[in-house]
């Protein structure tokens, strides 16, 4: 399983790119809106940090299928490495499909449902995105929307990635990582908790004391 970083936060994203652990970037309306910055010219310099796969979203207020060709064109020509998230709906399977055929990528995002994964997935989207923390927080269980589009993709010879979003903590990144997932989209906080272990603070400070004691 691959990481992309979940964020529209450019301090962050030059973060977790320098760890050399993501080889791409999501972002969404909302993550946009929390930066209070124009749309293309935070993904154009997204762009210039990281050389993978760059999600940008159609607007939320964009809901009908010629709306999103126009804003997935727009994108999609910001970079080489753009690919146009499109919300899981009737006019975005639609607008999917056309960008299939018109070779712009997309990630069919706000997937709940194995069967909402399987209808994008034969639209032509190049990556699902189900969205595991939401499902918990409403007590359904997101790992195992993973587990069953893993297994569905895998037994018809699906070449859609999966990319598990809404991932909260580093338990979810561990069991998306054993459930099949392709990539985890993950906030830099996350890799953050990841890295951290108290064991291995200890074993740093005790590796020093006794090396002071003999050589100062
Ligand atoms: C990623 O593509 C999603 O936009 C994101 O993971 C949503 O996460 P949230 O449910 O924590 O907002």
């Amino acid at each position: 399983m691959r990481f992309f970083l979940d964020t529209a936060n450019v301090e962050d994203i030059r973060k977790a790119n320098d760890l050399g652990v993501i080889c791409g970037v999501t972002t969404n309306p909302s993550l946009i809106a929390k930066e209070g910055l124009n749309f293309a010219d935070v993904i154009k310099e997204i762009t210039t940090i990281v050389d993978g796969p760059i999600s940008g979203e159609v607007k939320p207020t964009t809901l009908d299928f010629e709306g999103m060709m126009k804003e997935a064109r727009e994108i999609a020509a910001i970079h080489p490495n753009m690919v146009v998230k499109i919300p899981m709906t009737a006019e975005g399977l639609k607008a999917c499909h056309q960008c299939h055929k018109e070779g712009i990528k997309t990630n069919v995002t706000l997937i709940f449902s194995a069967n909402q994964a399987l209808l994008a997935a034969r639209a032509g989207a190049t990556y699902v995105s189900p969205f595991i923390g939401r499902l918990d927080d409403i007590s359904e269980d997101g790992l195992e929307l993973i587990r069953t589009i893993a297994d569905m993709f895998s037994i018809n010879n699906i070449d859609a990635q999966i990319i598990c979003a809404s991932v909260r903590n580093p338990i979810h990144v561990m069991q998306c990582a054993l459930a099949g997932a392709d990539i985890a989209t993950v906030p830099y906080k996350v890799i953050e908790t990841m890295i951290h272990h108290p064991l291995t603070d200890q074993g740093i400070a005790k590796f020093q004391a006794d090396y002071k004691k003999v050589f100062g």
